[in-house]
């Protein structure tokens, strides 16, 4: 990928975003469309796949046919909310390995501290693609780059479904060598890091939790 922040702008994904966003639509639905928009951001995100071709023979005759190069993938969700976008990422990726990441935010320094960290092996040799629906301040997802980065992980890629420009700033400072692909980018975070007009809690909407 190019470009540091691919903003995809398909009117299906914008459509299913816009009803997502609506309060009233209620956890089932939300959680739905997010399963269908991560279809739509999941081809975007891997459109750049290394290929190769195999020998094989249709029932009329052999030829060499494209196939995925090199090792699976490795998804990352960051906890809980990744687990939305996960699940969709999944159905395009059956055989992509899977690694999670657990952060919570220290109420005094404000900043991440990570609970849980589970990466898949050999994970320098595969592409990894972090999921968290939303890039806020950008805090747990520099965390999180940082965790992979220092567990070997060197061609990176982040999938969210909205970004906030303060958290775009932050990634581009801390890991310039990350694309980040989302499917909106918002006007800010309020006083309180939530992203504006943004959706709510995305993690609240998805699990049907308060
Ligand atoms: N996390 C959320 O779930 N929502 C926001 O608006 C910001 C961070």
């Amino acid at each position: 990928m190019t470009e540091h922040v691919t903003h995809v702008t398909h009117p299906l994904v914008q459509h299913k975003l816009s009803i997502m966003r609506d309060k009233s639509t209620p956890t089932a639905v939300f959680r739905q469309l997010l399963r269908e928009i991560s279809h739509l951001l999941a081809y975007e995100v891997t459109r750049d796949l290394p290929m190769t071709t195999k020998c094989i023979e249709t029932p009329i005759q052999e030829m060499d046919a494209p196939m995925l190069a090199g090792r699976k993938l490795a998804l990352i969700s960051i906890l809980r909310a990744g687990n939305g976008l996960l699940d969709g990422m999944l159905d395009l990726i059956p055989s992509a390995r899977v690694g999670f990441i657990g952060l919570y935010r220290d109420e005094e320094t404000m900043e991440p501290v990570q609970y849980y960290f589970k990466a898949p092996e050999r994970i320098r040799d595969r592409m990894v693609i972090t999921v968290d629906p939303m890039l806020a301040t950008g805090n747990s997802s520099v965390a999180a780059i940082d965790l992979l980065k220092k567990a070997g992980a060197k061609d990176l890629r982040f999938l969210c479904l909205l970004a906030a420009p303060e958290g775009i700033a932050r990634m581009k400072e801390a890991h310039p060598d990350v694309p980040i692909v989302t499917a909106a980018i918002d006007e800010g975070l309020n006083e309180k890091s939530y992203i504006v007009p943004g959706l709510g809690d995305a993690g609240d909407r998805m699990f049907g939790t308060k």
